[in-house]
């Protein structure tokens, strides 16, 4: 545990043991934005003493300039500013896909409820009251260093699931930039039925993942020329079971993984891997595999040509009518294409 409440903090050893292992990796760097010199120089003081880098910056703007600098663990942000406020530099940093993730501490005056109020609103961590309670600032600040680094650890493992996908699609000649395609049309057609900007999410992430589980598929089958013998075909299949298992542990695929296990099913039940039928297929899933479908019938591939948008929706009217998708679905998809949307192959 730390001691911080005897006044011989200052003088004592720097880190002790249980937070040298916390620090050993990198030592944290906490940024201290606050336009009065007096009550930064305490903060930097207690801090440097905990063992960590202290930055300081005696305004919002040159705090701004300065996170983007140094990129710092945890920011400690003063409210009252003259020119831009703590609330408004909060608000930039996590409007920031670069600095949303470092926490942000507002420094508040005891029982200032509407400080504090308006500070979660802006996405505020967490809350001090000045003057500094020592204990509680080195408790506060050593929980949300190690928030944001498990925080970070989580964005690097979706990262690492991008990075697999997209080796995935490279392997595979034909597709070229498929997955961006995807993207694009799914948020547009998700958009226009109303789907939440989670849902759009979801069908965006799946558009990059939902063939992540061909990791797994040997490159005889994957790469093979030609038709595929049914045990092979049997091989192949298994690839939205793998992908399932890939992603499952990550918290944040939440929403991706029915894409993933359920975009080869079919509305009557004849597709895999569970045979699902009707709306027992994950909404998103037959949302996917239609915006996945329509893609690749209007894209080049090198065993035929790019199909215009009115022949695309003609085969998968076709397949509506063989019983294989949701037909009130292609019906929305038929008249977004049609009213909405502008491809280069129509
Ligand atoms: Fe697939």
């Amino acid at each position: 545990m730390l001691d911080l409440t005897g006044t011989s903090a200052l003088s004592r050893s720097p880190i002790s043991s249980s937070e040298q292992v916390f620090l050993d990796c990198e030592q944290a760097r906490i940024l201290v934005v606050d336009d009065h010199p007096s009550s930064r120089m305490t903060a930097v003081a207690l801090l440097s003493v905990e063992g960590y880098e202290v930055l300081e910056a005696a305004s919002g703007a040159a705090a701004l300039k300065l996170v983007v600098e140094s990129n710092p663990d945890l920011i400690l942000l003063d409210v009252m500013m003259p020119g831009m406020d703590g609330f408004e530099v909060c608000r930039h940093l996590k409007e920031d896909e670069q600095t949303r993730l470092i926490p942000v501490v507002f420094l508040t005056a005891l029982n200032d409820r509407r400080s504090r109020i308006k500070g979660i609103e802006v996405g505020g961590d967490d809350f001090l009251s000045k003057p500094f309670d020592r204990l509680e600032l080195a408790a506060r600040v050593k929980s949300l260093v190690r928030q944001k680094r498990l925080n970070e650890d989580l964005d690097h493992a979706e990262q690492v699931l991008f990075s697999i996908a997209s080796a995935i699609e490279s392997r595979d000649p034909v597709t070229g930039d498929h997955c961006e395609r995807l993207v694009a049309l799914g948020k547009a057609f998700g958009e226009y039925i109303q789907l939440s900007r989670a849902e759009i999410r979801d069908l965006s992430w799946g558009s990059y993942l939902h063939d992540i589980g061909k990791v797994g598929i040997p490159d005889a089958v994957l790469l093979k020329k030609g038709p595929l013998t049914p045990e092979e075909r049997e091989i192949m299949n298994e690839h939205v079971m793998i992908g399932e298992r890939i992603c499952k542990p990550l918290r944040t695929m939440r929403g991706v993984i029915p894409i993933i296990r359920h975009h080869h099913e079919r509305w009557d039940g004849t597709g895999y891997p569970d045979g699902l039928v009707g709306e027992d297929i994950p909404y998103l899933a037959q949302v996917f595999q239609i915006i996945d479908i329509y893609d690749a019938l209007t894209s080049e591939r090198p065993y035929k040509r790019a199909f215009t948008s009115q022949e695309a929706l003609e085969v998968i009217t076709s397949e509506t009518q063989k019983g294989w998708r949701n037909p009130q679905l292609v019906e929305q998809f038929t008249e977004f294409i049609r009213t909405k949307w502008h491809s280069p192959a129509s």
